[in-house]
């Protein structure tokens, strides 16, 4: 499927390349589980491109989207087998590997995404991101998603009570298990590209995301009621496989960083952009009905979820929760 793919969607090369030995080129597979369309699949692609253009063509980026190479946990595996080279998995899909991290999945961790963005490059957001050294991955950049947001087809959640009894679909990580049982929900970990097939045949009747992945999946369709509680932050590391990246020349290694900064910086403004716009599209098809937690609201629910921060603290300690913006002082 490798090569399929890569001659239809490179078939543009210059006429020198063709020159070039296999030693010289570099193939950088780069597999993902969302739609071109979304946040992540967009920056993927301005990656891919721009690397392309700034190489000559020398290093080629493929960019398998929508989970067609590898799901969830197998993109993950894949990574470190080393039959890929790059994924960009949400942080909390990482959690199994490193617990710690799932410090970016508490309820209400973060007020704004600059209060993660400035986490993510501070000392203890640094010391995070080296856990995964250990594993052989290395982390080279933060792209976000937004803030997630609560769908379900049995009521409106306006209060935290009415999560009780209804089966929720999360990612994997036992901190977002957590947040739900504290509110006596019923977590599913499910793989991201079976969400929508578990909502049609009931498995689940609800599941947090954030707009761009419910409305590029079309999760909302199959849902009466979308609760705004931007109660938790979804974003991914940019991780490469280790081995592979100190394998590159310092020149490539140097202009991957580069481009990636760029790109991150991109990346974080259509995050924004197009979460905006999908809510102003969910508003006008008038298909769902919405709920906006008030800042009150929120509050009242961050209050709530309190024994999902002591689940952390008792198994993990409190040195990331301390250095979270919002409890800096
Ligand atoms: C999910 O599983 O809901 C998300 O992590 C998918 C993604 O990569 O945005």
């Amino acid at each position: 499927p490798f090569l399929t793919l890569a001659c239809t969607q490179y078939d543009d090369y210059p006429e020198d390349l063709e020159q070039l030995s296999e030693d010289e080129r570099l193939v950088i597979r780069f597999s993902h589980v969302v739609g071109e369309d979304t946040p992540k699949g967009m920056a993927a692609r301005k990656f891919a491109e721009l690397i392309k253009e700034r190489s000559n063509g020398r290093i080629e980026v493929q960019v398998f989207s929508n989970g067609t190479l590898y799901k969830d946990v197998e993109e993950l595996n894949a990574l470190l087998n080393g039959n890929i080279q790059m994924i960009a998995p949400a942080i909390s899909k990482l959690t199994d590997l490193v617990p710690e991290l799932s410090v970016y999945d508490l309820p209400y961790a973060f007020d704004s995404m600059e209060e993660v963005h400035e986490f993510t490059e501070s000392k203890a957001g640094n010391q995070l991101k080296n856990l995964l050294k250990q594993h052989n991955l290395i982390v080279l950049g933060l792209w976000d998603s937004g803030f997630k947001q609560i769908s379900n087809d049995t009521r409106p959640i306006e209060h935290y009570k009415d999560l009780k009894g209804i089966r929720m679909r999360i990612m994997q990580s036992d901190i977002l298990a957590e947040q739900y049982r504290t509110v006596d929900a019923l977590p599913r970990k499910i793989d991201f590209n079976t969400v929508f097939q578990s909502l049609q045949k009931g498995d689940v009747e609800g599941q947090e995301n954030t707009l761009t992945n419910i409305t590029s999946k079309n999760l909302y369709s199959l849902q009466k009621y979308l609760t705004i509680s931007d109660h938790g932050y979804l974003g991914y590391f940019l991780l490469f496989n280790y081995d592979f990246w100190k394998k590159l020349s310092t020149e490539d290694q140097e202009l991957i960083k580069e481009t990636l900064e760029e790109v991150q910086e991109w990346q974080w403004q259509i995050a924004k952009e197009l979460n905006d716009q999908k809510l102003q599209e969910i508003e006008d098809c008038r298909c769902i009905q919405i709920h906006y937690l008030s800042e009150e609201e929120k509050k009242d629910w961050e209050k709530r979820f309190s024994p999902v921060y002591d689940y952390y603290k008792q198994h993990f300690g409190n040195y990331y929760i301390q250095n979270l913006p919002k409890y800096k002082d």
